[in-house]
Parts: structure tokens; C-alpha cells; sequence
């Protein structure tokens, strides 16, 4: 039994397994729609949620399978002091696979060594968030055919930002990366990621707070919400929420070619006026991570199509 709760589990053959299972779905919706027929995924959402909680349930419905869903810690035993752990023992006990997300860093991975079926993080604290790296790296595979010799912009809370850590982590993997970490100085990547992954690896990177001048190197841009959940001040938040916005006018400096992502919800950090443009692949992720958390359930629950 296999749970996922760092995107670093999972090896560059296994990642490009699941694009590849990804695509075929993509091109071949109904071979799958019966694939998990008498499955059940648990939801279990300890912090709010609108892409990852009903993707992974569109993902199981389309699969064929059954949800069972906690949307909030509010409506859970949780709030009664029941722990992780008792919690992931009783959904054992429900349901084939679990889905958590969790504010604390970490929790999933107490569930997984807990419970008795696979569990998926998905999304803990300013931890990890593996599955929409499934989501960002269909993306950007779709986009630009390959995974490696890329320049890719991280820009805006790069501290809280679990997005980020967790694609970062993927991607260091593959060749020819070259990272460029923009944000305000207040929130730059944890020392811990820099140094175990990025410099640990030998990787190309730069940081900058100067978003203009490195643009048009980008071949991705990864724009990402200053993650106020995670502020302990309303003051700091205030001051640094604006620190980046992607307009029109900047979009201009970049590559004629760089794809635009973003794992949403978006506040300000990318201005609407951009939607349209045919470089913004922000609700493209969206749409690719229902498609590989399909594709994850699949590989999970060992169902063989
Ligand atoms: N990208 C992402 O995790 O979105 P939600 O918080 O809406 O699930």
C-alpha cells in the first residue's frame, strides 16, 4: 500500500508514468469510467478548498467511484478533540483511499502511517502540496513538450507558498533547470528548500526583488497569492499582499512563448485583463489536475485499465 505525502516519493519514471496515464485519459475518457467502480475516496478538508477538494471528488466520480466528504474540521469530530490518527483509523474503515488536507505540517503523514489505505496530502500547512504538482507539471509538459532545459519564475510568497516548495522539489530533478525565486525579502524561499534542494543539486537559481528585469528570461512563470492563512500579523500581510502584479504592460516583457501559471485562488496578483491572453494557463492547470489525480487514484488503488 502506497500513500503520497512529498511530491519527492514519487521517481522522474513514475512521474512521467502518470503524465502518460494522464494524456490517455485526456484522449480516452470512457476506457476509465468504470475503473473504479465500487471504490471510495474520502475527503477530508481540515482548511478551506474549492480546486483540490472537488477535483479529487470529479476525479473519483469519473473514475466510476463513490465519495465520501468532510469539507470543513468544523463539521468533524475534530472539534471535539479526536486526533489525526483516530480520525484516519475510522475513515480506514469507510473508505479505499484518503484525500486530507490539514493546516498543520505534516498531519497527512500521521494519517498515512495510520491508516490502513493509501492516504494523499493534499495540502499541508506551508508544507507541500503534491498533487498540484501533478497538476503543474501536466501543464507545463503540455506546454512546452518536455520537462527539462526550462527557466522558470517563482514569483510572489515564496515562503508559505507550498505550491512552490513542492514544484520545486519536482522539478529539481529533471535537467537543464534554472530557477528564478522573485519575491519581497520578507517572504523568500525557506533556507531549508534552498539549500537541501537547490543548492544541495548544484542547480542554476537567482533571487531577485526585481520582477521586471528577469521576466524576459522566463520561460514559465509562477505566480502565486500571498498566502494570508499563514500570516501572524494582519499589519505584514496588508504590506506585503501587492508586492507583485502581473498587468498587461508587464506581460509585454516577457517571452512570446512563456506560459503563465498560477495554482489559484487568485486575489490581485494577476490581473484579469490577462485571461485571455493566450500565454495565462491558470484554469488549464485547473482542468489537468482533475486529470492527474485520476490518474494518481489509479496508480494508488493499483487499478489496472
Ligand atoms: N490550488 C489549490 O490548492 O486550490 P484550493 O485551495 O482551492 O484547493
Amino acid at each position: 500500500m502506497r500513500s503520497l505525502i512529498d511530491i519527492a516519493e514519487l521517481s522522474i519514471e513514475e512521474i512521467d508514468e502518470l503524465l502518460q496515464r494522464a494524456e490517455d485519459i485526456i484522449a480516452n475518457p470512457k476506457k476509465y469510467a468504470h475503473a473504479c467502480d465500487g471504490k471510495k475516496l474520502a475527503t477530508l478538508f481540515f482548511e478551506p478548498s474549492t480546486r483540490t477538494r472537488l477535483s479529487f471528488e470529479a476525479a473519483m466520480y469519473e473514475l466510476g467511484g463513490n465519495v465520501i466528504s468532510m469539507a470543513s474540521a468544523g463539521s468533524s469530530s475534530a472539534t471535539k478533540g479526536e486526533s489525526v490518527a483516530d480520525t484516519a483509523k475510522t475513515v480506514s474503515c469507510y473508505a479505499d483511499v484518503i484525500a486530507m488536507r490539514h493546516p498543520k505540517e505534516g498531519a497527512p503523514y500521521v494519517a498515512s502511517i495510520n491508516a490502513s489505505i493509501p492516504v494523499i496530502n493534499a495540502g499541508d500547512g506551508g508544507h507541500n502540496h503534491p498533487t498540484q504538482t501533478l497538476a503543474d507539471l501536466l501543464t507545463i509538459y503540455r506546454e512546452k513538450g518536455r520537462l527539462n532545459n526550462l527557466t522558470v519564475g517563482f514569483c510572489g510568497d515564496l515562503k508559505f507558498g507550498r505550491t512552490v516548495h513542492s514544484l520545486i522539489t519536482a522539478l529539481s530533478r529533471y535537467t537543464g533547470i534554472k530557477f528564478v525565486l522573485i519575491s519581497p525579502d520578507e517572504l523568500k524561499l525557506p533556507s531549508y528548500i534552498k539549500k537541501d534542494i537547490i543548492q544541495k543539486n548544484n542547480l542554476e537559481y537567482v533571487q531577485t526583488t526585481d520582477f521586471e528585469a528577469v521576466l524576459p528570461e522566463l520561460d514559465i512563470l509562477y505566480m502565486t497569492r500571498v498566502q494570508r492563512e499563514r500570516f501572524f500579523n494582519e499589519e505584514d500581510y496588508v504590506r506585503l499582499k501587492d508586492s507583485y502584479i502581473l498587468t498587461p504592460d508587464k506581460m509585454k516583457l516577457a517571452k512570446a512563448d512563456c506560459s503563465v501559471l498560477h495554482p489559484l485562488p487568485r486575489v490581485n496578483e494577476i490581473s484579469v485583463a490577462i485571461d485571455n491572453d493566450p500565454r495565462a494557463c491558470y484554469f488549464k492547470q485547473v482542468f489537468n489536475g482533475k486529470i492527474m489525480r485520476m490518474s494518481l487514484i489509479l496508480k494508488l488503488l493499483e487499478v489496472e485499465v
